[in-house]
């Protein structure tokens, strides 16, 4: 089982505002579901909302300490190291703040999508030293007027 983090972030490290993601990229998110799909993806309640849906052709796992919610489709866990324990397969973790940064000391790799812009931002991805990850550069892009890159670091 491997537990990959997969994320947009800006060059300050920006995720989202407002319960929202910041940048518009439809060729990210298609990089997204390609990398996921077939997968378990593990979620904060945040950013549940913040997509509206379960997300199709994958185990959606959704965290939250509300012991009573219930979504069709959805499992829930009030713990997010049982979530883990409970998963046999290779997971991504798919955010917000408050997943990656209880999580990104224990996972095997990140798949980031490096945005090559600043923005107002209320939700971040955490620091990480990148002395201690491989870096593998998988692709340059540019959509909508906005340069990014998808990185994949490995941890060493
Ligand atoms: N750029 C990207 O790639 C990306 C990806 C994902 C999200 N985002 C952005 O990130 C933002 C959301 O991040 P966020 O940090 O506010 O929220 P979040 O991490 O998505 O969800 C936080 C919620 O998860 C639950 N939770 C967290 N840790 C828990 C634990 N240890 N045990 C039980 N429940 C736990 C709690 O739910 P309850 O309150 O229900 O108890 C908590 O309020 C949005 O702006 C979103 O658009 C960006």
């Amino acid at each position: 089982m491997s537990i990959s983090i997969i994320a947009a972030i800006g060059q300050n490290r920006e995720l989202g505002i407002n319960n929202q993601l910041i940048w518009n990229i439809p060729s990210d998110l298609k990089f997204f579901r390609k990398i996921t799909s077939g997968h378990t993806v593990i979620m904060g309640r945040k950013t549940f909302e913040s997509i509206g849906k379960v997300l199709p052709k994958r185990r959606n796992i959704v965290i939250t300490r509300n012991k009573n919610l219930q979504i069709e489709g959805v499992e829930i866990f009030n713990d997010i190291n049982q979530a883990l324990d409970f998963c046999k397969e290779d997971v991504f973790i798919i955010g917000g703040q408050m997943i990656y940064t209880q999580l990104i000391d224990i996972v095997d790799k990140l798949y980031l999508t490096e945005i090559e812009e600043t923005c107002n931002a209320d939700a971040y991805f955490p620091y990480f030293n990148k002395n201690n990850w491989n870096k593998k550069i998988l692709s340059s892009n540019f959509e909508n007027n906005i340069f990014y890159t998808h990185v994949l670091y490995t941890r060493k």
